[in-house]
């Protein structure tokens, strides 16, 4: 067995995909979360999926005392991969303060605790949001910061800022921050996948929900944008493949291969996929059709955006595999997997 790492969120969308691969590395994981957007179950199927039941404890991350006691608890935790925080941008624009308080107070928490229980580095869920429109693309690493368009986007920033000010301040501590483009898609199983809360708001959960028949009709937002149909352009990533890059950054940091105190990694496919063609990938992967109109942009939308994702290629060794439709069909086959048990 590996090193211990606790994995906040770890019951989430993500963090969930995350720790099956650890689990499957050898790791020992130890998740928090809160539950306030995921359910316990989701520790029976992470078993279901690779033999090994991970501890659990539900703790929310603002909460010091309780943190400091899993640290107790579990001796000798040498990482943390940071997933929890709330994360929908249009309830970040309605409730500013629940997003700063949750998505700074849990971090700071955590980089408070670190030194004194001999943690080694943080392992960052940051976003492609801190690039708002990029004036190049694909987008690297070294493209500037623009000003958020969200409070969420905005606690990304000085997420990643706090962290930078911490190990600047000289505390031992290690980080990398992991910038995601789109993550999409499910477990192969089935057994895990995305479980939005009310009408989704990102495109892939909502256009398998259409596909089903829960939601009438995938609005298309804008196809009169200056991309080749119209439509706005994203690099979307396969959940599992993020899920490998967070294992091959705690590989790094923990074999003493970092070559800054904090790296910065864009994780995406490098490819830009139109709203429009994602539709039409869709349909083939799955032979379904599906119901979508074109309607008005939607505020506060980037055109488009995809990775330069050559560092994490040759400094990570990670890349990703899975194509388009494979990834689209996985979404379908856990859409269809919530209906059978009864879900959605
Ligand atoms: P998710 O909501 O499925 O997972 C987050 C988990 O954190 C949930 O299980 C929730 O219950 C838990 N949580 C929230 N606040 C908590 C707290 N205070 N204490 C303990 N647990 C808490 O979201 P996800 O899509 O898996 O995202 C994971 C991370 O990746 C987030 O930090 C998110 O901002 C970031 N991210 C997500 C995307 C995306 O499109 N999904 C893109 C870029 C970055
Ligand atoms: C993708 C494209 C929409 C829904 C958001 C956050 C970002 C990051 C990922 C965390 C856009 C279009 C969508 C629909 C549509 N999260 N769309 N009809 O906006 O790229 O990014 O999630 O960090 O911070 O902002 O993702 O899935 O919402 O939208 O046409 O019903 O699909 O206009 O072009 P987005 P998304």
């Amino acid at each position: 067995m590996k090193e211990k790492i606790l994995v906040t969120g770890g019951t989430g969308y993500i963090g969930s995909h995350t720790v099956v691969e650890l689990q499957n590395a050898g790791y020992e994981v130890v998740i928090v979360d809160n539950l306030s957007n995921s359910n316990a179950d989701v520790v029976d199927n992470i078993e279901q999926i690779s033999g090994i039941r991970p501890a659990f404890e539900k703790l929310d991350c603002l909460d010091l005392e309780g943190l400091d006691a899993v640290f107790t608890k579990y001796q000798g935790i040498k990482a943390i991969i940071h997933f929890a925080a709330s994360k929908a941008v249009g309830e970040s624009v309605q409730k500013p303060l629940l997003y700063y308080r949750n998505n700074l107070g849990s971090l700071i928490n955590l980089l408070e605790l670190m030194p004194k229980h001999g943690v080694e580095g943080i392992v960052f869920s940051s976003s492609c949001t801190v690039y708002g429109q990029p004036d190049q693309l694909p987008v690297t690493e070294e493209a500037p910061i623009k000003k958020a368009e969200s409070p969420y986007g905005n606690t990304k920033q000085i997420n990643e800022e706090i962290i930078r000010d911490v190990v600047a301040s000289g505390s031992p501590i290690h980080a990398i921050l992991l910038r995601y483009f789109n993550p999409i898609g499910a477990h192969p199983s089935a057994l895990l996948g995305e479980l939005p809360n009310g009408v989704p708001q990102n495109l892939v959960p909502y256009l398998t929900q259409t596909a089903i028949g829960i939601r009438e009709k995938l609005s298309v937002f804008g196809d009169d944008y200056n991309t080749p149909d119209g439509s706005c352009i994203r690099d979307f990533i396969n959940v599992v493949d993020l899920a490998k890059a967070h294992v091959v950054a705690i590989d790094r940091m923990l074999e003493g291969k970092q070559e800054e105190k904090v790296e910065v990694f864009n994780i995406g496919t490098g490819r830009g996929v139109s709203v429009l063609e994602l539709i039409h990938a869709f349909e083939k992967a799955t032979g379904v059709k599906l119901n979508y109109q074109i309607v008005g942009r939607r505020a506060g939308d980037i055109e488009q955006v995809w990775a330069n994702p050559e560092r994490a290629n040759k400094v990570l060794g990670w890349k990703a595999e899975t194509g388009i439709e494979d990834t689209l069909r996985s979404a379908w086959n856990w859409q269809l997997k919530l209906r059978e048990r009864g879900i959605q």
